[in-house]
């Protein structure tokens, strides 16, 4: 059977039959998922449950794992903290589950820190190389909500009033890990844990290499624009950010176990969506940095 993409939205987002991830990927197979990849920015292929090492191995083959926000998981864990759940710091435990897989409390530094995922972000694009690929598989899922809503920064770009991409031309933001999660009242992080995430600081347009089509590189990390005030900055990029995530520019994925989703860090911003907390729901990430 060979692969084939059946499109979710009239803008990107493609449904991928006809591959299991979890066999070797031909050398034909990767080319036409990079290919998919450039074309609709995110795929979603259903029926691929694996482990963590089937993960981690599998995304070896799209690009170079990158470990990013993990950092942090990895370094409480060497200051005595509690067990990496899946096992490796490149497959990221995106779940609210304690090491015995039970929820953990509301109040819970993980809780807390995975409440972030529910602001529009693109992975790691706190630090450079920032993220290419992320691959988010379903392991267990809540009975209400949990979603994740996917935008193309690519299609809201193009739908820009001519006049703001002229102001938008050369400026760029300064992005900081820790800031979405400032914003949400949790800045309860060690000196180790900020000075591992110096800010870094990306053009506002970019251009999509493998579409070679203009973006909004935008999301919850950006905290400022360079030769702005600070509330200008802020105001100009929460504009930017209400225009891309309209619900014309927005495709939402409801999660079944064993789906995995694939989005293109560079032009899709994503969020998670509220869920009862008392309820487990685990996702396990894997991530490729924006390196050739
Ligand atoms: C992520 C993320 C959203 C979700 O894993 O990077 O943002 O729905 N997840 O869990
Ligand atoms: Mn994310």
């Amino acid at each position: 059977m060979s692969i084939s993409f059946a499109p979710l939205h009239p803008l990107f987002a493609a449904e991928v039959a006809g591959v299991d991830l979890r066999e070797p990927l031909s050398a034909p197979a990767i080319a036409a998922i990079h290919d998919g990849m450039n074309r609709h920015g995110i795929l979603v292929f259903h029926d691929q449950a694996m482990d963590p090492l089937q993960q981690r191995e599998m995304t070896r083959q799209l690009g170079v794992l990158e470990v990013g926000f993990g950092k942090v998981v990895a370094t409480h864990r060497a200051a005595g903290g509690p067990p990496l759940r899946t096992g490796y710091a490149e497959v990221a435990d995106i779940s609210n589950l304690d090491a015995e897989g039970a929820p953990l409390e509301r109040a819970s530094r993980k809780v807390i820190s995975n409440l972030a995922n529910q602001l529009w972000h693109s992975d790691s694009s706190f630090q450079k190389p920032s993220a290419r690929y992320s691959l988010l598989l379903a392991v267990q899922l809540p009975s209400w909500g949990g979603d994740t809503e996917f935008c193309d920064t690519r299609a809201a770009y193009d739908a820009l009033d001519p006049a703001l991409k002229a102001e938008l031309e050369g400026l760029e933001a300064e992005h900081y890990a820790l800031h979405s999660r400032i914003l949400l009242g949790d800045d309860n992080y060690s000196e180790a844990a900020r000075s591992m995430f110096p800010p870094v600081i990306w053009p506002i347009v970019r251009t999509h290499p493998g579409s070679r089509r203009k973006l909004l590189f935008i999301g919850a990390h950006a905290r400022s624009v360079l030769g702005m005030t600070v509330p200008e900055g802020r105001v100009l990029l929460m504009d930017l950010l209400e225009h891309a995530t309209q619900p014309r520019f927005v495709h939402r994925h409801t999660w079944k176990p064993g789906d995995l989703i694939i989005w293109d860090n560079r032009c899709i911003l994503h969020r998670g969506r509220r869920w009862d907390m008392d309820e487990p729901r685990e996702l396990r990430r894997t991530t490729t940095a924006d390196v050739d």
